[in-house]
Parts: structure tokens; sequence; C-alpha cells
């Protein structure tokens, strides 16, 4: 007599387990970075600036939640200066990570890197926008440039160094 009933509860089971593998394999499949931490950045920046959005799509990659409004030039500058960001470490976009501030074209794995280590200071930058750092693609060319540590001094120290392709 109650035969039936269990089986139901053993088919039930067994699609409950096949759900189960199925969302745990599309999570594998979506999430390429699932060991990392999502950690969440919001980004200041003008709306005809293309780059920006070239790194922004940099950080999603590697699992960066992130969130961007448009200023005017005006705004953003008095965003930057706001922020600590002068015009020896000045780019094109201004991002907020904790309490630290994230200045131009800075690779996702150097935030990572400040996120463990919490040095005390006011962030990174990548001055200018040099050729081929994260959302500035320019083919196999890239130019040498450096990730600075701005100390709230405004000083600055190298972070790390990338060498460019020749
Ligand atoms: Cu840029
Ligand atoms: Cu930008």
């Amino acid at each position: 007599m109650i035969a039936k009933p269990q089986r139901q509860n053993l088919i039930g089971n067994h699609l409950c387990r096949f759900f189960l593998v199925a969302l745990f394999v599309t999570m594998l499949m979506t999430d390429a970075n699932s060991d990392e931490p999502v950690v969440a950045i919001d980004v200041a920046k003008t709306s005809s600036c293309g780059c920006c959005l070239a790194w922004i799509d940099h950080l999603k990659e590697n699992s960066f939640s992130v969130t961007s409004k448009n200023m005017t030039m005006g705004n953003l500058t008095q965003f930057k200066l706001k922020n600590g960001i002068g015009p020896k470490t000045a780019s094109c976009h201004t991002a907020r990570i904790e309490n630290y501030t994230i200045e131009g074209h800075v690779p996702a794995r150097e935030i990572r890197r400040l996120l463990t280590e919490r040095p005390d200071a006011i962030g990174l930058s990548v001055p200018g926008m040099p050729l081929g750092s994260p959302g500035m693609d320019f083919g196999d060319d890239r130019e040498a440039f450096d990730v600075l540590l701005i100390r709230h001094d405004g000083s600055t120290e190298t972070f790390a160094s990338y060498p460019g392709s020749k």
C-alpha cells in the first residue's frame, strides 16, 4: 500500500538531484571565475568615453559588480580632486571601491591585490591612457606602463610595472 508514494518520492528525489546538478553546471558555465569573490565598484565617467566602457567590460569579465554614472567633464574633474586625484595621476574615469579610488585603466588583478594587501593609501592610478592597458586594446601592441599607489600625502610609488610589447 505504501509502495506507490515511496516510488513517487524516489522519482521526486531524482528530479531534484537532476535539477541541482543542472543548476550547478549552469553556474560553473556562467561564472568562469567563480573562485574569486564578487566585489562592487562604482565608476564615474563622461558619456563620450568608449574606453571607459571597455575597461568596465574588463572588470565584469573578472567578476566585478560594476555600477557607473556619467558626469560632465567639470563635475568629473571635481570628483577626481575630491577623491585624491590630481593632474599628475589623472586619467579618463574615476572609480570608488570600498574606501579606495581607482583612476584610469588599472588591471583588475591589481585592484584585487589592493583589496588583499589593504595599504594605507588613497588608491591606484594608471595616469594617462597607455595603449594596451585594459580597455585600451590595440592589437598586440602594448606600451610599458606603471600602476601607481597614491599615498595620502599625494606622493606615489610603483605598485606594479607592465612591460611593453617591444
Ligand atoms: Cu580611457
Ligand atoms: Cu575611461
